[in-house]
């Protein structure tokens, strides 16, 4: 079975105006047939953006997404989103469980299992975030953290095309630090055999997306690495240049 296809995430959090279209533009002028031949590129922008980004990708390879989503379909949920909602200004995949989340909002497993399954209901693609804290992987628990997050997070029912795992270690998220190569490769390793103990061959064609500090002078090597099916990128998907450069390190499989 082949390798999944690469997919390419910028996460650009809470930053961007509509001052900052002109990145985006450049983003999708350097999309070129032969980058996209290579790897799926996907943008998250605030949701301010989501329908003016999704407006200038139409028609371009580039697609936008969103970076959470509400569970219900609409209500009374003063300041949230419905995944619906998001599918109608124009995205195809929502970020779910960032640590960012979860530490600031105490989501939980259980939270971001319900939002994955509202983002399949909505017809978009969920990526879920995983990764273990500084003081877990010095104490060595890393793995059996990340085992927990995925059991608990992701929903039965899972297909290749609509589940992505992004796994981002806590402590080098926005710190320039990024794990061995080593420790990258063996996770991405484990998260493999996890989904494909659960998913069978389904599991294989997932893309686990390394996240953390993956810069332009760390892609090429990072991104070369077993089991790692591109990237989730915070800071340096904000500037077209360094995204597009993450993008080309994307080996030819
Ligand atoms: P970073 O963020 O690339 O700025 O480290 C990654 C993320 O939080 O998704």
């Amino acid at each position: 079975m082949p390798t999944p296809k690469p997919l390419i995430a910028g996460n650009w959090k809470m930053n961007g105006l509509r001052a900052s279209k002109g990145e985006f533009e450049a983003m999708i002028a350097g999309a070129t047939p032969e980058l996209v031949g290579r790897a799926d590129i996907l943008v998250c922008p605030p949701v301010t953006l989501l329908t003016l980004f999704a407006d200038f990708a139409a028609g371009s390879p580039v697609s936008v997404g969103a970076q959470d989503t509400h569970t219900e379909t609409f209500g009374a949920y003063t300041g949230f989103l419905s995944a619906e909602m998001l599918a109608d200004a124009g995205a195809s995949a929502v970020i779910v469980g960032h640590s960012e989340r979860r530490a600031i909002l105490d989501e939980t497993d259980a939270m971001v299992h319900a939002k994955t399954l509202a983002a399949w209901r909505a017809g978009l693609a969920a990526i879920i975030c995983v990764g273990e804290t500084r003081a877990e992987r010095d104490a060595g628990t890393a793995v059996s953290v990340v085992e927990r997050q995925l059991a608990h997070s992701v929903p039965d029912g899972a297909t290749d095309d609509r589940l992505v795992i992004a796994y981002e270690p806590i402590w080098a998220i926005g710190t320039g630090l990024t794990p061995t190569s080593a420790d990258i490769e063996y996770m991405h390793g484990h998260i493999r055999d996890l989904l494909v103990a659960r998913f069978g061959v389904e599991g294989r064609g997932m893309r686990i997306l390394y996240g953390g500090s993956l810069k332009p002078s760390n892609a090429k090597e990072i991104l070369a690495i077993p089991n790692v099916d591109g990237g989730l990128i915070g800071g340096a998907s904000l500037k077209a240049a360094d995204f597009l450069a993450i993008a080309s390190a994307v080996p030819a499989r």
